[in-house]
């Protein structure tokens, strides 16, 4: 307690989180344990996070070389990690460049920069707006909230960044209306993961890859929960015979360690020049030594074909689940992004799959979210559909 403080009861912390009633201590693969020793299984990921798993041998392992060497050094020189990871990144994606900063908000900042940037200084023209989606998230800074098409996140944080507007998702007549707005950019997830997990459909995003391709209006998707895995390929554009100008990232990039990242095209990665953008942690060398472990394991393993296997097995199990609550409306989602659609007792489940010793998440009032770790297995697979069947009779 501070000296001058003259409240003694509140919490040190700000109270921006409610926190479930768990204060994990320890994590190894799909499992975790609590201060009080009890173990769990963990099908959030941290928010989609640790793809490889909790504490995985091969980051572990360049983190602790690099641990040792050079923790921070600034973006002033150069770091021998963030170049090998952005080699990686292009050699698998259809950028040409990498930006590395620390989070998903800060991905899609500079996103936003690179856009009004690209529509300013590259094609001269005074166009800033960028259009989104109803139902989306793109995080917690006030661009990236004035982004987000959910008035919830921007309540009480007036007046929003200028230059935003938003379409309804899949929508494909609401497309037409791009054509009078030609903003500078249009910013989207291919599936909405906190508004939802709903899917955006393929010829939804193939009709707004034209549109932007005929009018240059950059197309950025914002791969931040969708990324490095999740979905089942790389990144999930891939699914959409798309080749978008700006990928955002973060989330999985370091298995848990700070750092996110835009990919983008050259012709519009060459709007950002020396001075433009910056960040003095952004891809330091500890992070870059997360990131490049990560990214270089999901290209080189086969990781991703086992992850896709185990995640058609738990879509086959978890429709069978809905067959017996008819309070389940719907299973949708992609790869290891799942959302089952319930009644509005969404946070009701999740609470009572943490007694039973399972992590789940929702999204919102009616969606229960799971997020397996890539790394996890038919047998786990087998443990969670047990525990979920149990928390369902109880509800
Ligand atoms: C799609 C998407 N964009 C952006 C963000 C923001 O990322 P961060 O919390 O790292 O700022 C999130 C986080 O949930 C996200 O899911």
């Amino acid at each position: 307690m501070g000296e001058h403080s003259s409240v003694t009861s509140i919490s040190p912390l700000m109270a921006t989180y409610s926190r479930f009633p768990v204060t994990l201590v320890k994590g190894k693969g799909s499992y975790v344990w609590d201060d009080q020793g009890n173990k769990y299984l963990d099908f959030t990921s941290g928010i989609a996070t640790c793809n490889l798993g909790h504490v995985p041998d091969v980051v572990k392992a360049k983190v602790e070389e690099q641990i040792s060497n050079l923790w921070h050094c600034s973006n002033l020189y150069h770091i021998p990690n963030q170049q090998e990871l952005a080699s990686i990144l292009v050699a698998n994606s259809c950028g040409d460049q990498v930006f590395f900063c620390n989070s998903g908000a800060e991905a899609n900042e500079a996103a936003i920069k690179l856009a009004r940037r690209y529509s300013q200084k590259i094609k001269g023209t005074d166009k800033f707006e960028v259009v989104t989606f109803e139902k989306s998230f793109h995080g917690r800074t006030l661009a990236t909230l004035s982004a987000t098409g959910q008035e919830k996140i921007q309540h009480g944080f007036y007046p929003l960044v200028q230059g935003f507007s938003y379409l309804p998702f899949n929508d494909i007549e609401a497309l037409e209306q791009l054509y009078e707005l030609e903003p500078a950019a249009v910013l989207l997830e291919l599936v909405q993961g906190e508004g939802g997990v709903i899917p955006a459909d393929a010829d939804w995003v193939q009709k707004l890859a034209k549109i932007c391709s005929e009018k240059d209006i950059l197309l950025m998707v914002d791969e931040i929960q969708t990324g490095m895995g999740r979905t089942g390929s790389l990144f999930a554009y891939e699914q959409y015979g798309i080749e978008p100008d700006v990928i955002s990232l973060a989330k999985g990039l370091g298995s848990g360690f700070a750092i996110g990242a835009i990919i983008a095209k050259e012709k519009a990665a060459c709007a950002f020049d020396p001075g433009s953008h910056g960040s003095t942690f952004g891809g330091n060398p500890l992070a870059a030594a997360a990131g490049l472990a990560t990214v270089t394991y999901l290209v080189n393993s086969k990781l991703l074909e086992q992850a896709s296997k185990v995640a058609e097995y738990l879509d086959t199990k978890l429709e069978e689940v809905k067959t017996q609550f008819s309070f389940i409306k719907g299973i949708r989602g992609k790869g290891m992004l799942k959302g089952i659609v319930v009644e509005e007792n969404a946070l009701q489940i999740v609470q009572a799959a943490i007694a039973n010793k399972l992590l789940i998440l929702t999204a919102g009032p009616d969606v229960v979210r799971i997020l397996p770790p890539l790394t996890a297995t038919i047998e786990e697979v087998n443990q969670f559909i047990v525990i979920l069947e149990k928390v369902f009779q109880g509800i």
